[in-house]
């Protein structure tokens, strides 16, 4: 853990003030890993905060960040209740407790979770059960993964002349009943595991098999990648080139307009500006051509 004072695990230490003090829990989203992508009310209950309940993915690059940008650590306790090497992640019923159990010890907490609270982030659920406990408790929205991730490709998800809606999902059955053409974007979170279904089920309709696809793996992070082909062709690109979470995948017509787009898929004169002059990950700043989203690292068919 890089910098300000550790907790371990799920247990709230150090001074917790007296029981029915007015603590105050607030769920922020940190946005996709950037910390030029937290928004300002999220950074200044950052700078508040006694105790931070962070998520590993996003939230836990945004506070390595922020400390190395202030140059010393936050002045926060900060809990980990993600998975990280060598620790399981603390159960949702755990982080639950946690947050109830610091609110009524009159604590100011943030729980900084990665992308927006409320976009499969189980932030609802914290929420509700701060509520029923008599805790404090707001939200404080994020930029999530859905939007900013395909945006650092390049992506935007709608685009006149290509497409008029998007719909967010996860790789999972719901996708089964989506309607839509290509001009209807469809963005998979968690989609990595169940890929080759969803292609498979998006191609059975009106999408058909040579609809454009984009795989975005660890969006503004060192491992940033892109991979692009067509609903008939990722999964066996994916395999090929052993994608991994944490990914977002974009399907339908919009992902011609990526820079990463091969030739045989894009749009002619219309490629958009990717997302990237200053957030190209912090790895790659000062050497455009070792970025390992460059253009020459785009997917082929
Ligand atoms: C549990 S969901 C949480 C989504 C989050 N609440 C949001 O709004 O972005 C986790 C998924 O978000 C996506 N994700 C989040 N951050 C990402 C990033 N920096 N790069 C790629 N995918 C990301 C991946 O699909 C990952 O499996």
């Amino acid at each position: 853990m890089s910098g300000g004072r550790a907790m371990s695990g799920g247990r709230a230490m150090g001074g917790g003030r007296a029981m029915g003090g007015t603590g105050l829990v607030q769920l922020v989203g940190a946005g996709p890993g950037e910390l030029g992508l937290l928004t300002v009310r999220g950074l200044r209950a950052i700078e508040a905060a006694e105790v931070i309940v962070a998520d590993r993915l996003g939230a836990r690059a945004v506070l390595d960040q922020l400390e190395t940008e202030r140059g010393r650590p936050l002045d926060a306790e900060i809990v980990d209740v993600g998975k990280h090497p060598g620790h399981h992640a603390v159960p949702q019923e755990g982080i639950i407790a946690l947050l109830v159990e610091l609110g009524r010890a009159g604590r100011r907490v943030v729980r900084l979770k990665g992308g927006d609270p409320y976009v499969f982030g189980r932030g609802g659920e914290e929420l509700a059960a701060c509520r029923a406990a008599g805790v404090d408790v707001e939200v404080v929205p994020g930029i999530t993964s859905a939007i900013s991730v395909p945006a650092v490709a390049g992506i935007p998800l709608t685009h006149r002349g290509l497409a008029t809606a998007f719909t967010v999902a996860t790789g999972h059955d719901q996708i089964a009943e989506l309607g839509g053409g290509r001009d209807h974007t469809v963005v998979l979170l968690m989609g990595v595991g169940t890929l080759a279904n969803s292609a498979t089920t998006l191609a059975r309709g009106e999408r058909g098999a040579g609809c454009p696809v984009a795989i975005v793996e660890d969006g503004y992070g060192a491992g940033q990648r892109v991979t692009i082909g067509t609903l008939g062709t990722i999964a066996a690109q994916a395999a090929r080139r052993g994608v991994r979470s944490p990914a977002v995948v974009v399907v339908g017509d919009v992902v011609r307009l990526s820079p990463y787009a091969p030739a045989e898929l894009a749009v002619d004169g219309h490629a958009v500006a990717v997302a990237h002059d200053p957030f190209v990950p912090r790895s790659a700043r000062h050497d455009p051509a070792a970025s390992p989203g460059a253009p020459s690292e785009k997917g082929s068919r």
